[in-house]
Protein backbone atom coordinates (compact mmCIF):
# COMPACT_ATOMS: atom_id res chain seq x y z
CA UNK A 1 0.00 0.00 0.00
CA UNK A 2 1.21 3.11 -0.79
CA UNK A 3 0.68 5.24 2.56
CA UNK A 4 1.12 2.16 4.37
CA UNK A 5 0.80 3.50 8.57
CA UNK A 6 2.53 0.90 11.26
CA UNK A 7 3.98 2.82 13.79
CA UNK A 8 2.56 4.70 16.62
CA UNK A 9 4.39 7.06 18.99
CA UNK A 10 3.46 6.99 22.92
CA UNK A 11 5.57 9.36 24.74
CA UNK A 12 5.37 8.34 28.85
CA UNK A 13 8.21 10.02 29.81
CA UNK A 14 6.50 13.45 31.20
CA UNK A 15 7.16 13.63 35.11
CA UNK A 16 3.32 13.61 35.76
CA UNK A 17 3.07 16.60 38.31
CA UNK A 18 -0.46 17.23 38.89
CA UNK A 19 -1.23 13.70 39.95
CA UNK A 20 1.68 13.68 42.35
CA UNK A 21 1.90 12.40 45.05
CA UNK A 22 0.50 9.35 43.73
CA UNK A 23 3.42 9.63 40.83
CA UNK A 24 6.16 9.89 42.92
CA UNK A 25 6.62 6.15 42.81
CA UNK A 26 4.19 5.10 40.07
CA UNK A 27 3.82 6.19 36.38
CA UNK A 28 0.75 8.12 36.04
CA UNK A 29 0.50 5.63 32.89
CA UNK A 30 0.62 2.80 35.37
CA UNK A 31 -2.45 4.20 37.59
CA UNK A 32 -5.76 2.24 37.46
CA UNK A 33 -8.98 3.46 35.80
CA UNK A 34 -11.51 0.43 37.25
CA UNK A 35 -8.63 -2.73 37.12
CA UNK A 36 -6.47 -1.63 33.88
CA UNK A 37 -3.60 0.72 33.87
CA UNK A 38 -4.32 3.94 31.58
CA UNK A 39 -1.88 2.49 29.25
CA UNK A 40 -3.50 -1.07 28.52
CA UNK A 41 -6.56 1.27 27.07
CA UNK A 42 -4.37 3.72 25.06
CA UNK A 43 -2.56 0.58 24.07
CA UNK A 44 -5.64 -1.37 23.00
CA UNK A 45 -6.86 1.36 20.93
CA UNK A 46 -3.66 1.29 19.19
CA UNK A 47 -3.96 -2.26 18.28
CA UNK A 48 -7.53 -1.82 17.88
CA UNK A 49 -6.59 0.93 15.14
CA UNK A 50 -4.51 -2.05 13.47
CA UNK A 51 -1.22 -0.62 14.17
CA UNK A 52 1.80 -3.54 14.41
CA UNK A 53 4.43 -1.11 16.18
CA UNK A 54 4.31 0.31 19.29
CA UNK A 55 7.04 2.98 20.26
CA UNK A 56 6.91 4.31 23.96
CA UNK A 57 9.79 7.40 25.01
CA UNK A 58 10.04 6.45 28.39
CA UNK A 59 12.50 7.18 31.44
CA UNK A 60 14.17 5.19 33.78
CA UNK A 61 11.44 5.41 36.42
CA UNK A 62 9.01 3.59 34.21
CA UNK A 63 9.66 0.28 33.99
CA UNK A 64 6.51 -1.11 35.29
CA UNK A 65 4.99 -0.02 31.90
CA UNK A 66 7.31 -2.48 29.94
CA UNK A 67 6.61 -4.95 32.34
CA UNK A 68 3.05 -4.39 32.46
CA UNK A 69 2.79 -5.26 28.81
CA UNK A 70 5.50 -8.40 29.27
CA UNK A 71 5.01 -12.68 29.84
CA UNK A 72 4.73 -13.12 33.57
CA UNK A 73 5.47 -16.54 33.94
CA UNK A 74 5.23 -16.56 37.73
CA UNK A 75 1.70 -15.21 37.87
CA UNK A 76 0.62 -17.64 34.65
CA UNK A 77 1.73 -20.49 36.61
CA UNK A 78 0.50 -19.64 40.09
CA UNK A 79 -3.27 -18.68 38.19
CA UNK A 80 -3.06 -22.06 36.13
CA UNK A 81 -2.32 -23.86 39.60
CA UNK A 82 -5.48 -22.19 41.23
CA UNK A 83 -7.81 -22.54 37.93
CA UNK A 84 -8.17 -19.10 37.92
CA UNK A 85 -9.14 -19.38 33.76
CA UNK A 86 -10.62 -16.03 33.63
CA UNK A 87 -8.30 -13.52 34.98
CA UNK A 88 -5.35 -16.17 33.14
CA UNK A 89 -6.96 -15.93 30.23
CA UNK A 90 -6.67 -12.04 30.61
CA UNK A 91 -3.29 -11.62 32.13
CA UNK A 92 -1.82 -14.14 28.70
CA UNK A 93 -3.75 -11.67 26.65
CA UNK A 94 -2.16 -8.59 27.76
CA UNK A 95 1.72 -10.02 26.61
CA UNK A 96 0.28 -11.77 23.33
CA UNK A 97 -1.51 -8.30 21.74
CA UNK A 98 -1.09 -8.81 17.81
CA UNK A 99 1.96 -5.81 18.08
CA UNK A 100 5.33 -5.59 18.70
CA UNK A 101 6.44 -3.06 22.01
CA UNK A 102 9.97 -1.16 21.42
CA UNK A 103 10.93 1.56 24.09
CA UNK A 104 13.28 4.55 23.65
CA UNK A 105 14.83 6.68 26.56
CA UNK A 106 14.28 10.07 26.85
CA UNK A 107 17.05 10.79 29.46
CA UNK A 108 15.60 14.08 30.47
CA UNK A 109 11.86 15.70 29.99
CA UNK A 110 12.47 18.55 27.43
CA UNK A 111 9.14 18.63 26.35
CA UNK A 112 7.08 16.54 24.89
CA UNK A 113 8.31 17.97 21.26
CA UNK A 114 11.51 16.26 22.09
CA UNK A 115 10.23 13.10 23.62
CA UNK A 116 8.73 12.28 20.11
CA UNK A 117 12.13 13.53 18.35
CA UNK A 118 13.63 10.92 20.21
CA UNK A 119 11.60 8.06 18.49
CA UNK A 120 13.19 9.33 15.14
CA UNK A 121 15.91 6.85 14.82
CA UNK A 122 13.29 4.13 15.27
CA UNK A 123 10.46 5.49 13.11
CA UNK A 124 13.13 5.42 10.15
CA UNK A 125 12.05 7.31 7.04
CA UNK A 126 8.09 6.51 7.52
CA UNK A 127 4.58 8.10 8.73
CA UNK A 128 3.74 7.87 11.70
CA UNK A 129 0.97 7.89 14.61
CA UNK A 130 1.25 9.53 17.84
CA UNK A 131 -1.22 9.20 20.81
CA UNK A 132 -0.91 10.92 23.95
CA UNK A 133 -1.32 8.24 26.86
CA UNK A 134 -3.21 10.70 29.28
CA UNK A 135 -6.13 11.75 26.75
CA UNK A 136 -8.49 8.22 27.19
CA UNK A 137 -11.27 8.21 24.82
CA UNK A 138 -14.42 6.10 25.97
CA UNK A 139 -16.85 5.77 22.81
CA UNK A 140 -19.51 3.42 21.89
CA UNK A 141 -18.61 3.41 17.74
CA UNK A 142 -17.27 0.73 16.63
CA UNK A 143 -14.29 2.56 14.64
CA UNK A 144 -11.95 4.73 16.41
CA UNK A 145 -11.16 7.84 15.60
CA UNK A 146 -7.52 7.13 15.65
CA UNK A 147 -8.95 4.02 13.02
CA UNK A 148 -11.03 6.80 10.80
CA UNK A 149 -7.72 8.68 10.57
CA UNK A 150 -5.49 5.76 9.82
CA UNK A 151 -7.61 4.71 7.03
CA UNK A 152 -7.60 8.24 5.35
CA UNK A 153 -3.94 8.63 5.69
CA UNK A 154 -3.79 5.19 3.74
CA UNK A 155 -5.76 6.92 1.20
CA UNK A 156 -4.65 10.65 0.64
CA UNK A 157 -1.67 10.50 2.57
CA UNK A 158 -3.09 13.69 4.51
CA UNK A 159 -1.40 14.63 8.28
CA UNK A 160 -3.76 14.65 10.72
CA UNK A 161 -5.05 15.66 14.19
CA UNK A 162 -8.19 14.38 16.12
CA UNK A 163 -9.94 17.56 17.38
CA UNK A 164 -11.81 18.09 20.63
CA UNK A 165 -14.22 21.25 21.91
CA UNK A 166 -12.94 22.53 25.18
CA UNK A 167 -15.37 24.62 27.35
CA UNK A 168 -13.94 28.78 27.36
CA UNK A 169 -12.15 27.75 30.91
CA UNK A 170 -10.11 25.18 29.27
CA UNK A 171 -8.73 26.81 26.09
CA UNK A 172 -5.67 27.74 28.12
CA UNK A 173 -5.01 24.46 28.38
CA UNK A 174 -4.47 22.79 25.51
CA UNK A 175 -2.59 23.20 21.95
CA UNK A 176 -5.73 25.21 20.51
CA UNK A 177 -6.41 25.24 16.37
CA UNK A 178 -7.99 27.99 13.84
CA UNK A 179 -9.57 26.19 10.97
CA UNK A 180 -9.25 26.77 7.62
CA UNK A 181 -11.82 27.08 4.40
CA UNK A 182 -10.14 24.79 2.34
CA UNK A 183 -10.77 21.27 2.30
CA UNK A 184 -8.82 18.17 0.77
CA UNK A 185 -9.56 16.08 -2.12
CA UNK A 186 -12.15 14.13 -0.18
CA UNK A 187 -14.22 16.91 2.09
CA UNK A 188 -11.79 16.87 5.10
CA UNK A 189 -11.25 20.43 6.37
CA UNK A 190 -7.96 21.33 6.76
CA UNK A 191 -5.80 23.47 9.47
CA UNK A 192 -4.34 26.47 9.25
CA UNK A 193 -2.72 27.36 12.59
CA UNK A 194 -2.32 26.10 16.05
CA UNK A 195 -1.29 27.67 19.31
CA UNK A 196 -0.31 26.26 22.61
CA UNK A 197 -2.20 27.12 25.58
CA UNK A 198 -3.34 30.56 24.42
CA UNK A 199 -5.49 32.78 26.84
CA UNK A 200 -9.01 32.92 25.96
CA UNK A 201 -9.42 36.43 24.73
CA UNK A 202 -6.68 35.05 21.84
CA UNK A 203 -7.65 32.12 21.14
CA UNK A 204 -8.84 31.24 17.65
CA UNK A 205 -11.89 28.93 18.18
CA UNK A 206 -11.93 26.11 21.38
CA UNK A 207 -10.96 23.75 19.25
CA UNK A 208 -8.57 21.77 20.33
CA UNK A 209 -5.78 19.11 19.61
CA UNK A 210 -7.22 15.77 21.61
CA UNK A 211 -4.10 13.86 21.58
CA UNK A 212 -4.44 11.96 18.41
CA UNK A 213 -2.08 12.99 15.28
CA UNK A 214 -0.73 10.74 12.26
CA UNK A 215 1.86 12.89 10.34
CA UNK A 216 4.24 12.11 7.32
CA UNK A 217 8.07 12.23 8.42
CA UNK A 218 8.57 15.68 7.47
CA UNK A 219 7.25 16.39 10.87
CA UNK A 220 10.89 15.35 12.11
CA UNK A 221 12.70 18.23 10.39
CA UNK A 222 9.93 20.46 11.82
CA UNK A 223 10.62 19.08 15.34
CA UNK A 224 14.58 19.58 15.55
CA UNK A 225 13.98 23.11 13.45
CA UNK A 226 11.80 24.55 16.55
CA UNK A 227 13.44 25.99 19.39
CA UNK A 228 12.61 25.66 23.15
CA UNK A 229 9.76 27.65 24.89
CA UNK A 230 10.50 29.74 27.95
CA UNK A 231 10.76 26.80 30.40
CA UNK A 232 13.29 25.01 28.21
CA UNK A 233 10.69 22.43 26.68
CA UNK A 234 10.37 21.45 23.17
CA UNK A 235 6.76 22.21 22.01
CA UNK A 236 4.89 19.87 20.04
CA UNK A 237 2.35 22.34 19.02
CA UNK A 238 5.36 24.61 18.10
CA UNK A 239 6.52 21.94 15.61
CA UNK A 240 3.32 21.23 14.26
CA UNK A 241 2.88 25.08 13.33
CA UNK A 242 5.95 24.97 11.71
CA UNK A 243 5.15 21.30 10.13
CA UNK A 244 1.78 23.87 8.74
CA UNK A 245 3.78 26.60 6.54
CA UNK A 246 4.63 23.72 4.26
CA UNK A 247 2.41 20.83 4.50
CA UNK A 248 -1.38 19.81 4.59
CA UNK A 249 -3.05 19.01 7.76
CA UNK A 250 -6.78 17.66 7.97
CA UNK A 251 -9.01 17.39 10.98
CA UNK A 252 -10.74 14.90 12.63
CA UNK A 253 -13.96 15.70 14.98
CA UNK A 254 -13.42 13.41 18.00
CA UNK A 255 -16.38 10.75 18.85
CA UNK A 256 -17.03 9.99 22.08
CA UNK A 257 -16.15 11.35 25.72
CA UNK A 258 -12.55 12.66 25.81
CA UNK A 259 -10.93 12.00 29.76
CA UNK A 260 -7.87 14.08 30.90
CA UNK A 261 -5.99 11.75 32.97
CA UNK A 262 -3.26 13.76 33.79
CA UNK A 263 -5.59 15.96 35.90
CA UNK A 264 -7.29 14.12 39.46
CA UNK A 265 -10.73 15.47 37.92
CA UNK A 266 -10.69 14.49 34.60
CA UNK A 267 -8.76 11.19 35.99
CA UNK A 268 -11.71 10.36 38.53
CA UNK A 269 -14.27 11.10 35.79
CA UNK A 270 -12.98 8.79 33.52
CA UNK A 271 -13.07 6.71 36.49
CA UNK A 272 -17.00 7.48 37.18
CA UNK A 273 -17.63 6.50 33.12
CA UNK A 274 -15.98 3.12 32.82
CA UNK A 275 -16.81 1.38 36.13
CA UNK A 276 -20.77 2.34 35.13
CA UNK A 277 -19.34 -0.15 32.20
CA UNK A 278 -17.99 -2.55 33.88
CA UNK A 279 -19.29 -6.17 33.36
CA UNK A 280 -18.97 -7.16 37.22
CA UNK A 281 -19.73 -3.86 39.14
CA UNK A 282 -21.38 -1.60 36.59
CA UNK A 283 -25.17 -1.92 37.51
CA UNK A 284 -23.95 -1.79 41.49
CA UNK A 285 -21.97 1.07 41.12
CA UNK A 286 -24.79 3.30 38.72
CA UNK A 287 -27.00 2.23 41.87
CA UNK A 288 -24.43 3.60 44.13
CA UNK A 289 -24.10 6.58 41.92
CA UNK A 290 -28.05 7.51 41.93
CA UNK A 291 -28.11 6.94 45.82
CA UNK A 292 -25.47 9.51 46.07
CA UNK A 293 -27.10 11.90 43.74
CA UNK A 294 -30.69 12.16 45.77
P1 LIG B 1 2.01 16.40 29.93
O1 LIG B 1 2.55 17.75 30.15
O2 LIG B 1 0.54 16.23 29.96
O3 LIG B 1 2.57 15.37 30.99
O4 LIG B 1 2.61 15.79 28.61
P2 LIG B 1 3.55 15.48 32.18
O5 LIG B 1 4.65 16.44 31.90
O6 LIG B 1 3.92 14.09 32.51
O7 LIG B 1 2.55 15.96 33.32
P3 LIG B 1 2.50 17.21 34.28
O8 LIG B 1 2.10 18.37 33.43
O9 LIG B 1 3.83 17.35 34.94
O10 LIG B 1 1.43 16.81 35.24
C1 LIG B 1 1.85 15.08 27.65
C2 LIG B 1 2.50 13.74 27.35
O11 LIG B 1 3.84 13.92 26.92
C3 LIG B 1 4.73 13.13 27.67
C4 LIG B 1 4.02 12.85 28.99
O12 LIG B 1 4.46 11.61 29.54
C5 LIG B 1 2.56 12.82 28.57
O13 LIG B 1 2.18 11.55 28.13
N1 LIG B 1 6.00 13.88 27.85
C6 LIG B 1 5.98 15.16 28.28
C7 LIG B 1 7.20 13.23 27.60
O14 LIG B 1 7.22 12.03 27.22
N2 LIG B 1 8.36 13.92 27.78
C8 LIG B 1 8.37 15.21 28.21
O15 LIG B 1 9.48 15.79 28.34
C9 LIG B 1 7.15 15.85 28.46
Amino acid sequence: MKNSLKKIVIPIAGLGTRMLPATKAIPKEMLPVVDKPIIQYIVEEAVEAKFNEIILITHSSKASVENHFDKSFELEATLEKRVKRGLLKEIKSISRLNVTIQSIRQGEAKGLGHAILCSRSIVGDEPFAITLPDMLISSDKKSSSLLEMKNEFEISGDSSILLGKAKKTEISRYGIVKLSNKKNKRGFRKIEKIIEKPKMNIAPSSLFAAGRYIFTNKIFNSLSRVKPDKSGEIQLTDAIQDFLLNEEVICFNLKGDLFDCGDKLGYLKAIVHKAQEDEDIGKEFKKYIKKLSY
